[in-house]
């Protein structure tokens, strides 16, 4: 009989074997095979689960049982994740990983071992957790020309912002509750500086685009210096600051990924993406524009995805060459951030509507004054970050401050 193995008996770990134990039969007639729960790797010792007995430490023992044919990746991080892994598809058995960090960081040097080893490298469970996104864009869209994709990648990060803009909590209270409900970790850093959503947008990223995009060429900007008055204005004109991860294909052929909190119009339906959940918006030629929603994270979701990993890696029984991009040595393909451009919000220490028309232009009908001498507006016009930092100083040169700025999102 084939056997599973699940490396990491965390959270995510536990949450496979538990789904895959309570639905058993029914995976077992989805998969038209008899395939069992061989073992679980970790460290440490669970001897109250009732899985206790499939307890191991020691990778060689799933490595030598030749009835291991799908492992499932849950450790998280680079190391020993990798080596594990590796080892895995170099003895030729497929592994299904919900570890962004490490497909972010390895994916084409671990799709290029699948395929030489006859084995798959999945990873739906990295992105959106529960949400189908990775299968999606690899089979049912696949006719389609991406050219953008924006999402809601990170869970904690819009329970915190959701938590600003609703119940008018500051950011630091709104991160404590985060923390208090367990999806924010003790070190949130890799949430609130959005390096989690980069890791993702990469994943979408390489897979969409055919080049692996690594998180360094990526521009991330996070949400620790969102303010509560920004999340209350921008509500009163009728958008959302979200943490927004995008990729949008440029007319000069090359892609422009980047991480950062974004203004989303009520009309968009990422500005009505509430607490952990995650959305993808994806667009393409073809379908013009679809959306992908659900829960991002979390024991279950995850588990949910990674073991639809694993049933598929059993119905199918070979490689699928498809499935990879590939590994570049340089990032031609990634356009500088600096061509980025965007309509603005802007909140600035002066109520001079002159000035403000004067460096910009014209500034959008949208305007408000506040009563301790600030002018909020959104620009007419796209800037990009050249014209941003020359509007930026020419404020300063007359006197005014710009005291928060957020791109709108475009629709
Ligand atoms: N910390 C992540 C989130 C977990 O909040 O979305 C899933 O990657």
């Amino acid at each position: 009989m084939e056997k599973l193995a699940v490396l990491g008996c965390g959270v995510v770990g536990s949450g496979v074997v538990e789904l895959f134990e309570k639905n058993k039969a029914l995976i077992q007639k989805r998969c038209g095979k008899k395939v069992e729960m061989g073992y679980i790797l970790d460290l440490r010792d669970f001897p109250d689960r009732p899985y206790a007995d499939k307890l191991v430490k020691d990778i060689q023992v799933i490595l030598n049982d030749p009835d291991v044919t799908v492992v499932a990746e849950c450790m998280g991080g680079i190391d020993p994740a990798f080596d594990f892994v590796k080892s895995c598809l170099e003895a030729g058995k497929s592994v299904a990983t919900s570890n962004k960090e490490l497909v972010a960081a390895r994916g084409d040097i671990l799709l290029k071992k699948a395929k030489e080893h006859n084995c798959n490298f999945f990873f739906e469970a990295s992105v959106g957790g529960a949400i189908p996104i990775i299968r999606p864009l690899h089979k049912c869209l696949a006719a389609n020309e991406f050219s953008a994709i924006a999402g809601i990648l990170n869970g904690t990060t819009n329970f915190i912002l959701n938590k600003m803009i609703k119940e008018n909590m500051d950011f630091a209270a709104a991160l404590a509750l985060a923390q208090e409900k367990g999806y924010a970790d003790k070190d949130p850093t890799a949430d609130v500086e959005g390096f989690d959503a980069c890791r993702k947008i990469c994943i979408l990223s390489s897979l969409a685009f055919g080049k692996h995009v690594y998180p360094e060429s990526v521009y991330t900007k996070g949400i620790r210096d969102v303010e509560l008055r920004d999340t209350k204005i921008c509500g009163l004109l009728g958008y959302a600051i979200k943490l927004i991860a995008r990729v949008q294909k440029l007319e000069n052929g090359k892609i422009l990924p980047a991480v950062m909190p974004m203004a989303v119009e009520e009309d968009n339906l990422l500005s009505q993406v509430n607490g952990v959940y995650n959305a993808v918006m994806v667009r393409g030629d073809g379908i013009g524009k679809a959306m992908f929603y659900g829960r991002g994270a979390g024991k279950f979701p995850t588990a949910s995805a990674v073991l639809g990993d694993m049933i598929e890696e059993l119905q199918l029984d070979h490689t699928i060459p498809s499935q990879t991009w590939e590994n570049v040595h340089d990032n031609d393909f990634i356009e500088n951030f600096a061509s980025f451009s965007a309509k603005y919000y802007f909140r600035t220490s002066s109520t001079d509507i002159a000035v403000l028309n004067e460096v910009f232009g014209q500034i959008g009908e949208q305007i408000i004054c506040t009563d301790d001498g600030e002018t909020v507006f959104l620009t007419e016009n796209p800037l990009n970050e050249r014209e941003l930092d020359a509007a930026v100083k020419a404020l300063a040169q007359k006197g005014v401050q710009v005291l928060a700025q957020y791109p709108i999102l475009e629709s």
